[in-house]
């Protein structure tokens, strides 16, 4: 027998135990286990029950994702449930941990079900582009009717021991140890009479508008396809017998497996793991950091300060007089009520981070204690040195001293103080207690412990944090200036803010760019667009002032109610601003340009092309390790579609000589814009993708 099982009797009890740490997935070896186990127990004189149980951290954490793309290996899941379903002994699953995809499935072949109460089961296929595939569409629903095994299986979400008791997957809740729980329920069992039951074989659930589900679900999803799918496998088991559901739901199964989505959502999963384990860090211990210091109780520190609080840390937040300090208070209150509102923290958690958690001070030398500062204040070059200057005489030694900068040069910052092996940029995205991505910004000199200790702060705050090098903009906001350059140009040659949001939105991007623009403030890319003349811009370089107009008559975007659109009807109401169009036709008309017209298709192309040539130069520059350091970056801060994967898996998936030769065409009316990145190049002339680099870094 495989040694991922163990074997063990106990009486008329065989217990088969899942060794495959950390999280047993169901691997060929733990199903071929498995299989055997079952034939084992059943020629084992004297056994009545099997119990199944999982060591470690989980039952089952589901089908091996590792083994996807590849062909198939017996025995397949779907035969090994319904070979243990079919045994004449009664099989007990006892689940701790999660029982996710797989998992639950095998859970709920087998003839009864105990869980500890810490236990989660989900059906998280949808989020990996598939459909559940081993009975889940067949099971669940004829246990917990089909509105909620539809909700299961559509959103993927893990649901507690209690709603799983609730809707009939879990039998019986109790706290132990999920092995002896196992043994005593079995032992009960055994004493009661109980015989063996099968959930394939209960009747079906009353049916419901198949078709209306379908297109609801399809139009909910954005473009993801795989959740629409769950209620086409459902409906098939109202078509024949068990079995010629199991079909269906197979076939479906694999007909996503064969898809870009379901590829997407798979480097998605494993590069959201690997991104921040940095070869560069391994060994390395980070500083301790307990209290942090939070410089500007604006937007941003605000937002940074309500992280740290939340996840438990000690805030000094500096302000310049107490007025500000008292509308930065005012910010983080209300970012906390949200939190509190939605269940993040309780009332009595709520109170105690505004009792004593958050300090805030007026006076540098208040920070003198702090193990970590990041300042967040304007975003002009003199005034961070200022900043730096006073840390760097107050702060104590080793303090981590970080810059929250989104595109000014840490280099620079780290030389006007005399700890530069101290220093970082820590970029955090706006609203920063909500936003998922950090950029650990790695300067020329910074000490190793200290950009591990950036890595481990964006853990403790539950960000996905990414290694970038110094650059204008670092990893996303270098991109994003490129391919926003990408839209303007368009815009100069005829296409609409309007037509390129809607275009990319349907491309599955969360929000267009002109609406994002209104989000974050049009007066951010103003200030970087004055920067930027202010420093030269390279007379090859197309130029497109109108968006400088817009922001000159006061237009900020959202926050101050017009921008790329109007909203008087409220933030959601996306009318367009009037003002918008007649400004990009006066200056189309003083460049001499005359309009032609774009199609969805075009202006799709060409900005993803600007995008991954641009990623591709980041990476070939070392900005970004990997590429997939580039993917996680544009997923978890800009909005890009998960289950596309990322640009540059995109890239991969369409194919990279495709892309190349578009940029070249693209080249040839402007050859400074698109001139191509050497690396992508190279990746063509070698006939290699993008993601060969993410494994030869692994
Ligand atoms: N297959 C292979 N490896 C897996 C895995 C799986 N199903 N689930 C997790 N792992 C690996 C992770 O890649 C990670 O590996 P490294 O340490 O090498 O990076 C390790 O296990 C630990 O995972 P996490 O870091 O994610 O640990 P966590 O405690 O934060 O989360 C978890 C644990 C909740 C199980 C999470 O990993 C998870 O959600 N896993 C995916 C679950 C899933 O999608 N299951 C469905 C699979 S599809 C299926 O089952 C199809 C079917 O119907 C036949």
């Amino acid at each position: 027998m495989s040694d991922k099982i163990a074997y063990a009797r106990h009486g008329d009890i065989a217990v088969l135990t899942v060794k495959n740490p950390p999280v047993n997935a169901l691997s060929q070896a733990v199903r071929q286990g498995l299989w055997d186990g079952i034939n084992k127990a059943e020629a084992d004189t004297g056994v009545r029950a099997v119990l199944i149980v999982g060591e470690g951290r989980a039952f089952f954490a589901g089908a091996d994702i590792k083994e996807f793309g590849k062909p198939p290996l017996d025995p397949h899941l779907p035969d090994l449930i319904r070979r243990i379903e079919a045994s004449p002994l009664i099989v007990v699953a006892s689940m701790h941990g999660v029982s996710l995809g797989g998992g639950l499935e095998v859970a709920l072949g087998c003839h009864y079900r105990i869980a500890v109460p810490s236990a989660r089961v989900g059906l998280p296929e949808v989020h990996l582009g598939l459909i559940p595939g081993a009975g889940g569409t067949q099971r669940l629903p004829r246990l917990a009717g089909v509105d909620a095994a539809l909700d299961v299986m559509t959103t993927g979400r893990q649901i507690g021991a209690a709603q799983a008791h609730d809707l009939g997957i879990i039998d019986v809740i109790k706290d132990g140890d999920p092995a002896e729980n196992g043994l005593a329920y079995a032992r009960e069992l055994l004493d009661a009479g109980a015989t063996r039951r099968a959930v394939s074989e209960l009747p079906l659930p009353a049916p419901i508008d198949w078709d209306a589900t379908f297109g609801a679900t399809l139009a909910r999803s954005k473009g993801q396809i795989s959740p629409a799918w769950c209620v086409r496998a459902i409906e098939a088991a109202y078509a024949g017998d068990f079995d010629a559901g199991m079909k269906a739901e197979r076939k479906i199964f694999f007909d996503l497996m064969q898809t870009d989505q379901r590829k997407g959502m798979i480097h998605a999963f494993f590069s959201e793991r690997a991104v921040g384990n940095l070869p560069e860090l391994k060994g390395v211990a980070p500083r301790e950091v307990s209290r942090i210091g939070v410089i500007g109780g604006g937007t941003m520190g605000a937002g940074i300060a309500t992280a740290a609080l939340l996840s438990g840390l000690n805030v000094h937040l500096l302000e310049m007089s107490p007025e500000a300090g008292e509308a930065a208070r005012g910010r983080i209150e209300s970012n906390l009520s949200g939190a509190l509102r939605r269940g993040k923290i309780s009332p009595d958690q709520h109170s105690k981070i505004l009792g004593d958690a958050l300090q805030v001070v007026t006076d540098y030398d208040a920070l003198a204690e702090a193990d970590l500062v990041i300042e967040a204040v304007f975003e002009d070059m003199a005034v961070k040195k200022v900043v730096f200057a006073e840390l760097d005489r107050v702060c104590k030694p080793g303090a981590v001293l970080a810059s929250n900068t989104s595109y000014l040069d840490i280099n620079e910052i780290a030389a006007t103080t005399s700890r530069p092996g101290d220093v970082l940029g820590l970029h955090f995205f706006s609203p920063a207690h909500v936003m998922k991505l950090l950029e650990v910004v790695v300067a020329d000199a910074t000490a190793p412990d200290v950009a591990a200790t950036g890595f481990a702060l964006g853990k403790a705050l539950g960000k996905t944090s990414v290694r970038a090098g110094v650059c204008d903009g670092f990893i996303g906001n270098r991109i994003l200036s490129t391919y926003r350059t990408c839209a303007d140009h368009m815009i100069l040659d005829g296409a609409s803010p309007y037509q390129i949001d809607a275009a990319l939105e349907a491309f599955g991007f969360a929000m267009g760019p002109f609406a994002v623009a209104d989000l974050a403030g049009l007066d951010i890319g103003w200030a970087v667009r004055k920067r930027k003349r202010a420093e030269g811009i390279d007379p090859r370089a197309r130029d497109a002032a109108y968006a400088d107009k817009l922001c000159e008559d006061g237009h900020f975007g959202q926050k101050t109610g017009k921008g790329y659109y109007d909203y008087a009807a409220g933030p959601k109401a996306r009318v367009p601003n009037p003002d918008v169009m007649p400004l990009i036709e006066a200056e189309r008309a003083a460049q001499g340009i005359t309009p032609r017209d774009f199609d969805d298709e075009e202006i799709v192309r060409r900005y993803m092309a600007s995008m991954v040539n641009e990623a591709a130069k980041v990476v070939g520059e070392g900005i970004a390790r990997r590429p997939l350091d580039v993917d996680m970056t544009l997923l978890f801060g800009y909005g890009f579609p998960r289950y596309r994967g990322g640009p540059l898996k995109w890239a991969d998936i369409v194919g990279l000589d495709g892309l190349l030769s578009d940029i070249k065409g693209y080249a040839e009316a402007d050859p400074y814009f698109w001139a191509p990145a050497p690396l992508l190049e190279k990746l063509v002339a070698e006939g290699r993708t993008f993601d060969d680099l993410n494994k030869e870094e692994g």
